[in-house]
């Protein structure tokens, strides 16, 4: 039985800052974030959108009627959760109206949970075909104001439907997955923002494509020349590049040419948004799917990393409806509207965050359906708009 990727949906905010902007405001050359970083702009975060809101979007944007009432789980996957007990799921569950005789439950590995949750979704379906799980990767990148990672900084939520005999990507058999206790990116329950050791984590992402990609040939016996296309986690588009140089040297034959390719096709729409952590290798599977010179019955592989660290390396079949399944990714990222660094700087001070007091937010016009009104007797307050 073929069991994947059914289908995949987006959800950023409504406002991108430009890496000229924030270059010309930190004093650097806007080359260093364009060409040596490899990002365009990236998403704002206003006050009224969090990982929830992002999620319950996505959500929203993925299912028909009809699949609401057949989804059996939804898996959260983050790792900027709003509760220390509560799954974000609870709240996304309740947004999206799915059914109570549902499972809900959130995961966390930095910048990998989601491919965890995918792989436990498989598992899911394997035991019960009829079922349908809802994988939700949502994240908001956030490392501080003039700092090295703020270049990275994203935020949004890719849904995906996991069924069997999916449209979009059947998931094959094998797949590697690599874990070691590293300290290179991780997040105090203290603090708002991330602590990155940057250049060590980029040199311990390669080692963990090199060693499970390594591992992930000699299972299978399969070389590039089976794939397609490499989908890799991408925290900043420059890190796909460097991994897939890693791997193919000097190379400059057809194979080496395709794998380039995509890797550009895979970056497009990452460069728009910025780091989404636990999405950015789903963003940039639709951005592959959408872009990329790919064909149903190719075999494309995916590298999932988060720090702390752990690794995967697994693959799947592209499926002949697989247009069907990604939606308006283009024109929803043309929707955006740009603001100055000072707004985004506001809006980077305007968060929740850890504050303990009553807070309401005013009610954006910014056409988001779902929002985080405020927090009330230590309650976040999540509202849909569409039913006020
Ligand atoms: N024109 C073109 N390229 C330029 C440039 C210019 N004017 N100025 C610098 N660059 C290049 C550098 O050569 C470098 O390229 P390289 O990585 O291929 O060598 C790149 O831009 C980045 O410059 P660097 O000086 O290394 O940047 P930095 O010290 O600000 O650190 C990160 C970059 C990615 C380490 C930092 O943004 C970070 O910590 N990010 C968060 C961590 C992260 O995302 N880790 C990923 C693994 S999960």
């Amino acid at each position: 039985m073929k069991i994947g990727i059914d289908k995949l949906a987006f959800a950023t905010t409504p406002y991108y800052l430009t890496m000229e902007d924030l270059a010309q405001g930190r004093g650097e050359d806007p080359n260093k974030y364009l060409i040596g970083i490899g990002q365009d702009r990236q998403a704002v975060v206003p006050p009224t959108q969090d990982v929830v809101t992002l999620a319950a979007a996505a959500g929203e944007k993925l299912l028909t009627n009809e699949e609401r009432d057949q989804v059996s789980t939804i898996i959260v996957a983050t790792e900027s959760g709003i509760d220390n007990s509560k799954a974000t799921a609870i709240y996304v569950k309740r947004l999206l109206k799915l059914n109570d005789f549902t499972r809900a439950v959130e995961i966390k590995e930095a910048c990998y949970s989601a491919t965890a949750a995918i792989q436990f979704a498989r598992g899911l379906v394997a035991l019960k075909p009829q079922e349908k799980v809802l994988v939700i990767a949502s994240d908001v990148a956030r490392y501080g104001l003039n700092t090295g990672g703020e270049v990275t900084q994203g935020a949004g939520a890719v849904a995906m439907l996991i069924t069997a005999n999916p449209r979009v990507l059947a998931i094959e058999e094998t797949s590697v997955a690599y874990a070691k206790d590293v300290m290179d990116f991780w997040r105090p329950l203290y603090s708002e923002e991330a602590m990155v050791d940057g250049k060590y984590s980029t040199n311990v992402y390669i080692d963990f494509f090199k060693q499970t990609w390594t591992r992930y040939q000699q299972l299978t016996g399969q070389t590039l020349a089976d794939f397609t296309a490499l989908a890799f986690h991408l925290p900043f588009t420059k890190m796909g590049k460097k991994a897939l140089e890693a791997e193919l040297g000097e190379r400059d034959d057809t194979i080496a040419t395709r794998m380039r390719a995509n890797l550009k096709a895979e970056q497009a729409a990452c460069r728009q948004v910025g780091n989404l952590y636990t999405g950015s290798l789903y963003l940039g599977l639709m951005s592959l799917l959408v872009n990329g010179d790919v064909q149903p019955g190719e075999r494309i592989g995916l590298f999932s990393y988060g720090s702390g660290s752990e690794g995967e390396f697994y693959a799947g079949i592209l499926q002949s409806g697989y247009q069907a399944g990604l939606g308006d990714l283009s024109e929803q990222l043309a929707a955006r509207k740009r603001v100055d660094l000072a707004t985004y700087e506001k809006n980077f001070n305007a968060q929740l965050g850890l504050k303990e007091e009553d807070v309401t937010f005013e009610t954006p016009t910014d056409g988001q359906r779902f929002i985080l009104a405020g927090q009330k007797n230590h309650q976040r307050q999540y509202v849909d708009l569409n039913e006020d």
